[in-house]
């Protein structure tokens, strides 16, 4: 008999086998990020509304309907499979209920036809709430200081029907408020809409690290108060599996946590819980701290960049929403 140890200690194991040159790195790797799970977020503007700049968010400006519809081609060529549209409307076009969300010919659904004319293999995700469209910020009603649920919920079901009529193939409801998985379910079908997809913000979070899409949406200035009465507290975990699970019962498709790298325990929680695809949103804080780090010199921004998108798929994440899909399908090629 040998006096080697055999139960599985140093020196006979000896972990940096497998990491020794990047063959061996690549099929042992456990996760792969590939430009087909990811969905490029783009900020629409009108034409005549400015670009950019975005507080904190270098290297992104806002688009037109034809820079969009650009977009969507260079996405196509590159592999990513979807866009999710963001709205900055013009103030002058804001109000108390958010009626500009429920107009037809909104930028959302200008845009979203323009996009499906041009290139209609591309998926088109659209942001279902009324902050771009309210003059105090809030995705929902607003009375006497309280966003009130089941009357908001009535408006949602009305928006989700017009993005579908413009040709979304998902509605995405990012309001938070009780119910509207179902509602938005029921009036889809109603509308004739069975096989559009919904996309639930199921566990989304009070964050401030959406604080540079308030600015890309126009709404910091106009936001009233804060979003804490009904986005998630931070400090909890339990409660965003009580709201994955509800939004499953009342239909959502695909489920979504947000903000993403600091609530990846998150990510990993639904993944395991639940047999529905995941979704986490790379929010524009997250993209602001990658791209303000980089600037002062602490990393280079695509390899970190990527990095993050890696640690997004290793927690358990089926696609990722980001500031910087189709650039991250260059970096991917080429392997940084
Ligand atoms: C609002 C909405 C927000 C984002 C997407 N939809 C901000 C908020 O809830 O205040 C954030 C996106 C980002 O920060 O990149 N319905």
């Amino acid at each position: 008999m040998t006096d080697r140890d055999f139960s599985g200690r140093f020196p006979t194991t000896r972990l940096r086998r497998t990491r020794q040159a990047q063959w061996i790195r690549q099929l042992v790797a456990e996760s792969h990020i590939n430009p087909q799970d990811l969905v490029q977020a783009v900020i629409l503007r009108e034409d005549d509304a400015p670009s950019g700049p975005i507080t904190a968010m270098d290297g992104i400006l806002r688009s037109s309907v034809d820079e969009a519809v650009e977009m969507a081609k260079r996405a196509a060529a590159v592999g990513v499979p979807a866009l999710a549209l963001f709205p900055y409307t013009s103030v002058e076009d804001r109000d108390a209920t958010g009626s500009g969300a429920l107009s037809s010919d909104n930028l959302m659904a200008r845009a979203a036809r323009a996009i499906k004319k041009a290139v209609p293999e591309i998926g088109l995700i659209g942001d279902v709430a009324l902050d771009p469209y309210t003059d105090h910020g809030h995705d929902g009603l607003l009375r006497d200081g309280v966003i009130l649920n089941d009357e908001t919920v009535a408006l949602l079901c009305q928006q989700a029907v017009v993005l579908a009529e413009a040709g979304f193939d998902v509605v995405a409801p990012s309001d938070m408020m009780d119910g509207r998985i179902g509602a938005i379910r029921m009036a889809l079908d109603k509308a004739g809409y069975q096989d559009r997809l919904i996309l639930s913000y199921a566990v989304k979070y009070a964050s401030r690290f959406y604080g540079p899409y308030r600015d890309a949406i126009g709404s910091r200035g106009v936001l009233q108060g804060d979003k804490r009465t009904y986005q998630m507290d931070p400090r909890n975990s339990a409660e965003g599996l009580r709201e994955a699970a509800m939004d499953v019962q009342e239909g959502a498709d695909m489920l979504m946590v947000k903000p993403g790298l600091p609530y990846l325990d998150l990510v990993r929680r639904v993944k395991d819980a639940f047999a529905v695809p995941v979704a986490a949103f790379q929010v524009s804080g997250e993209y602001a701290m990658l791209r303000c780090a980089a600037e002062a010199g602490a990393f280079d921004f695509e390899a970190a960049a990527l990095e993050a998108l890696h640690c997004f798929r290793r927690a358990g994440a089926d696609m990722i929403i980001s500031y910087y899909a189709i650039d991250a399908a260059g970096w991917i090629a080429r392997d940084l």
